[in-house]
């Protein structure tokens, strides 16, 4: 949002184009080709009616860095670029972003249709905390859109779901669900971080908000936490939505479908939410998330190709009971993988030890290549077994509901190659 929140140049068709140039271009201000890292706080405005427009929403440009930085901007840019968008809003985190995402949508009372095939970060985020802002939630098996639709109400304000779900890597069939949204005149807010843009794009399936980790793939290498919102610009605002569409007492009466038009939705996620609430993105992270962003698809397809192999060979061996990935012809939803992510079916995916708990954490102590750790998206490739961590303080039952029985391991396939990849998994579970 330095200048205007960027849309996809039209000569720019390609994917990978796109993660390569979206939203950079060379810096307007010194012609460095990669953007800079604008460290700063704050910026000089030309004069006293500069400042007043830029205050006044009626020109667009960095003020002060909670709100704009043209570091941070330029991977908004590429992010909308990505997708399809028409503007996006960086934030500090993915739970940054899932809050801000509902900020512009929800009033004390209100509802969200959400799927129970969360990652469990979300479930809490969205069972408990939002219920402190007097958000509801109804969680439902959106494998199922039946429930879906049956769960709405008259206060519903969203539905919202992961496209490939973590950990179990489920496929939603989206553009089910962006149908049964539209009939109900709301919103389809999909997570889409384990597929990104490079394997899947809901925007093309009729979703209306795509919202990220930019930690896991995007960003691509650990080394940052960070989130983004990025509207496609479709959706029509009406009286059920307030915030956006009546007068802002804050912005002089300020009406933002009025003003902004298509960009309502983003302009208030930067002059309302990362205002008031203050969750921005450090310019470091977004210039680090931006350079992840460059191999995005060559990432994406290995990565994928990599968990594809493991999952089938680690199915055909007698100490795994069950492997879950949706590229395997005995997954569920194999079809729906097809139809949705026909690059790659994702490199998160889980599968179940014959010897349980015990045989769960002797494995993950025996890796050598495979990181034990608690993410997901890295270049590296990493596995945890969640009942003895993530998941240790629920009971058992608890646990199998929320797909980390003691059975469970979690890995997330890096770029390394294949062939070490399963010799390390091949030594850990102590040979065939
Ligand atoms: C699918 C998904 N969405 C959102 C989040 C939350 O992201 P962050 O950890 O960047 O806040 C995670 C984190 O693991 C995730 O896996």
């Amino acid at each position: 949002m330095t200048d205007k929140p960027s849309r996809p140049a039209p000569a720019m068709r390609g994917l990978s184009t796109r993660a390569v140039h979206g939203g950079t271009a060379p810096d307007p201000a010194t012609g460095a080709r990669i953007t800079p890292v604008y460290q700063t706080a704050s910026y000089v405005f030309k004069d006293a009616d500069h400042a007043a427009r830029l205050f006044n929403l009626d020109e667009f440009g960095p003020i002060y860095s909670r709100i704009t930085n043209p570091t941070v901007a330029a991977l908004e840019g590429k992010m909308a670029a990505l997708d399809g968008g028409v503007g996006a809003t960086a934030c500090a985190s993915g739970h940054a972003a899932q809050f801000l995402a509902f900020l512009p949508l929800m009033a004390q009372g209100d509802h969200i249709v959400a799927s129970r095939h969360l990652y469990g970060g979300s479930i809490t985020q969205m069972g408990h905390s939002f219920s402190r802002f007097g958000w509801r939630v109804s969680f439902v098996d959106a494998t199922d859109p039946g429930t879906v639709e049956a769960a709405i109400e008259e206060r519903t304000r969203a539905v919202f779901t992961e496209s490939l779900s973590n950990p179990g890597g489920i496929v939603i069939d989206i553009e089910k669900l962006a149908g049964i949204a539209r009939q109900a005149r709301v919103p389809l807010i999909v997570d889409n971080t384990l597929a990104t843009p490079a394997l899947l794009r809901p925007f093309e399936w009729g979703a209306d908000i795509a919202v990220y980790s930019t930690t896991k793939f995007v960003g691509g290498h650990g080394n940052s936490i960070g989130g983004v919102i990025v509207d496609s610009g479709r959706f029509a605002w009406d009286a059920r939505y307030p915030a956006l569409t009546t007068p802002n007492a804050a912005y002089h009466g300020t009406v933002f479908v009025e003003k902004f038009g298509p960009l309502a939705y983003t302009v208030y996620g930067h002059a309302v939410g990362l205002r008031d609430f203050g969750p921005a993105m450090a310019p470091m992270t977004a210039f680090l998330t931006l350079t992840g962003c460059e191999t995005l698809c060559l990432r994406m397809e290995r990565q994928s190709r990599n968990a594809a192999a493991l999952a089938s060979w680690l199915e055909a061996r007698d100490d795994v009971a069950w492997v879950s990935h949706p590229a395997l012809p005995s997954s569920p939803c194999h079809e729906l993988a097809r139809k949705y992510l026909p690059a790659g079916a994702g490199a998160v995916f889980t599968f179940g030890l014959a010897g349980g708990y015990a045989a769960g954490r002797k494995l993950v102590e025996s890796c050598r290549l495979f990181s034990h750790l608690a993410n997901v998206g890295d270049t590296r490739s990493l596995i945890i077994h969640p009942a003895s961590t993530t998941h240790r303080q629920l009971s058992e039952a608890e646990r199998a509901a929320a797909g980390a029985g003691d059975d469970v391991i979690r890995i997330s396939a890096g770029i390394e190659d294949i062939e070490d990849l399963v010799a390390d998994l091949d030594q850990a579970l102590g040979g065939t």
